[in-house]
């Protein structure tokens, strides 16, 4: 019987546990294979904890945040707190008897599993991140979750907002890319929106966010954690008389809040959603989405064709190398139809950074 591990690494996101499913599922039922769960990430292989999935195990999780067999972002086998650990990985695995190990995750996850598959394990990529920047791939599970999370905050955010003729400033996640901030601003209608992609102008952004005032009375500005303005970082501890330490003073929200109060006298406040985005349950779309990306893992398993990552393009998944995919990240392409979108309704601005 093939005996098949599963693996997710790096920040846990909605849909894991849909995709694990759904790689065990398909495999006992057309391959009677026998699933091992690798725990807590590669640190599972890193200190030998794994455990076997039984089909009961699957059942019911679908709709389960984070993910049944844990995950770690701090546990790179090359470089475990200075050690190179991966000849004690490959041989946890040839202990095991795995015939392939599903891994799942973002772009330094799929990495590791590239650089483990040339010391001969059988490698299938399945990619996952709410930041939606992974190569290769046009969308990637737990996003569209966190898209709507977002946008149902900034829905909650406009009630208030506009009750006290307020500003309100939103901070996404996203790292380096712009895509939450982007799809979920154009969702719940927000202003403006501050992308990686498009390095802000300060005087532009106050300038719209004063004619919003001036019409509606509060206005909503989504930014992306990876935003920053035109000229770099403002260090907002050189606008502050008597600032306060750096740990008080938060990230591109809480600046872009005092950036902006250097402009306008309006009240303004910043939420940052952060690892809120990441929890709960998958939207429906993430959840078939996973469902589908895991079940066809599943069959690159099982006509053996190993060192591959699962993509998704159009209404189509297919494979590429696992190297396409390792160590890359994609943002918010210039021609992006959200992006265009947004451009031309003048809510999304900057200089093109790309
Ligand atoms: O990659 C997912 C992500 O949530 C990013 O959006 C964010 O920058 C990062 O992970 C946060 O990482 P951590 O959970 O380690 O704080």
């Amino acid at each position: 019987n093939l005996r098949v591990g599963i693996l997710t690494g790096g920040g846990d996101c909605p849909g894991l546990n849909a995709a694990i499913r759904s790689v065990a599922k398909t495999l006992m039922l057309t391959s009677n294979a026998e699933i091992i769960g690798i725990e807590d990430g590669f640190l599972g292989f890193i200190e030998r904890r794994s455990r076997p999935i039984s089909y009961q195990d699957c059942s019911g999780i679908f709709a389960l945040g984070g993910t049944i067999i844990g995950t770690c972002n701090r546990a790179d086998p090359f470089n475990y707190n200075g050690r190179d650990c991966s000849s004690e990985v490959k041989a946890y695995y040839d202990q095991l008897q795995l015939d392939a190990l599903v891994i799942i995750g973002g772009d330094g996850t799929l990495s590791i599993g590239y650089e483990l598959s040339k010391l001969g394990l059988n490698v299938v990529g399945v990619p996952k991140t709410i930041d939606n920047d992974l190569m290769c791939t046009e969308r990637t599970f737990g996003f569209d979750t966190a898209v709507s999370i977002v946008t149902d905050a900034i829905d909650r955010l406009r009630t208030t907002g506009q009750s006290h003729k307020r500003i309100m400033i939103v901070e996404t996640m996203g790292r380096n890319a712009g895509w939450i901030a982007l799809h979920a601003g154009v969702a719940g209608g927000a202003d403006s929106i501050l992308i990686p992609e498009y390095p802000y102008d300060i005087q532009r952004v106050a300038k719209a966010c004063t004619e919003r005032m001036g019409s509606h009375h509060f206005s909503i500005v989504v930014v992306a954690e990876g935003a920053r303005p035109v000229n770099g970082r403002v260090s907002v501890r050189e606008n502050i008389a008597g600032s306060p330490e750096p740990s008080r003073l938060g990230g591109i929200g809480e600046q872009l809040k005092v950036q902006l109060g250097q402009f306008m006298d309006a009240e303004i406040r910043a939420t940052t959603l952060g690892h809120i985005q990441r929890g709960g349950s998958p939207t429906s779309f993430d959840r078939i989405f996973a469902t589908n990306l895991g079940s066809y893992a599943a069959k690159l398993v099982e006509s053996k064709q190993f060192n591959r990552a699962v993509i998704q393009k159009g209404n189509r998944l297919s494979h590429v190398a696992l190297e396409s995919v390792a160590n890359k990240t994609r943002n918010v392409p210039a021609d992006d139809l959200t992006l265009q979108t947004a451009i031309a309704m003048g809510i999304c601005f900057g200089t093109p950074n790309l």
